[in-house]
């Protein structure tokens, strides 16, 4: 009896000494496994995909990469103001092209946010109502993309000033600030340059 007794206390006894090594070191050994974590959980699943598209599926792209002729306005993707509309060459007609009120930058007192080569995405580039599986086949598909190598959309991506306003949008005519994609421009980018790195994986539906 008493023996058996014994045999229970060494493994606690055991345990309570591993627990008072380990605890002086707790922050550390926390912080790498979530570090293992985060990597697993990259090579395994869709997260800079996901990451990613978080972006590209927010309004600040998609009204300028609509599935009609007309740009879109605001979160709730309303019709372009005064009948804009695409016109031959994607910056608009004569009397309403795009540069005549859109800017090199945002007019923080007008309302008309701006950015360099400011215009509509031609129409082989329409992501409105697309699913994010359609949106990232459509941008690596080269008959649809501008003819764009990978790492040309990868460029594009992360550098292109009509795609970094997003995070730099300014503020609307009623002089309330745009909304911001729902990630940081860093954690975007480190998704984009992630997902390259990865394959440049397109998840099925
Ligand atoms: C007559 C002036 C005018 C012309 C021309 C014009 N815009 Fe605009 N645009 C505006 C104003 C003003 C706003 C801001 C409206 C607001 O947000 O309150 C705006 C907003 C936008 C937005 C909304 C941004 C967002 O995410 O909410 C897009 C996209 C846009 N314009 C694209 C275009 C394109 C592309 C063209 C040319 C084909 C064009 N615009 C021509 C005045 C103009
Ligand atoms: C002001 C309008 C405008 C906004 C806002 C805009 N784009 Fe574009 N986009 C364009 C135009 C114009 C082109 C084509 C010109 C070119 O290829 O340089 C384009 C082309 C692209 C392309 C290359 C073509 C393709 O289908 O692969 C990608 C990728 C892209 N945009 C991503 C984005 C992302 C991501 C955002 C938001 C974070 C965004 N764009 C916001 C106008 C816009």
């Amino acid at each position: 009896m008493k023996k058996i007794r014994l045999l229970y206390i060494i493994p606690v006894v055991l345990f309570a000494s591993m627990l008072l090594a380990t605890d002086f070191d707790y922050e550390n050994h926390s912080a790498k496994s979530t570090e293992t974590t985060n990597m697993k959980a990259a090579s395994t699943n869709n997260d800079n995909f996901d990451k990613m598209m978080s972006a590209l599926t927010h309004p600040r792209c998609i009204n300028c990469h609509p599935s009609d002729n007309k740009p879109k306005q605001g979160m709730e993707e309303h019709p372009h103001y005064f009948g804009v509309a695409r016109g031959e060459d994607d910056h608009g007609f004569a009397a309403t092209n795009c540069n005549t009120c859109h800017q090199e930058e945002n007019n923080d007192f007008s309302g008309v946010p701006g950015a360099p080569h400011w215009g509509l995405a031609p129409a082989s580039m329409n992501w409105e109502g697309l699913s994010k599986t359609e949106i990232a086949t459509s941008m690596m598909d080269k008959s649809r993309n501008g003819g764009k190598s990978p790492n040309e959309i990868l460029k594009h991506l992360t550098e292109d000033p009509l795609v970094l306003w997003a995070w730099e949008p300014g503020i609307n005519a009623a002089g309330i600030p745009r909304e911001k994609p729902p990630i940081s421009k860093e954690d975007y980018i480190a998704a984009v340059k992630g997902w390259f790195a990865e394959g440049a994986v397109i998840p099925g539906e």
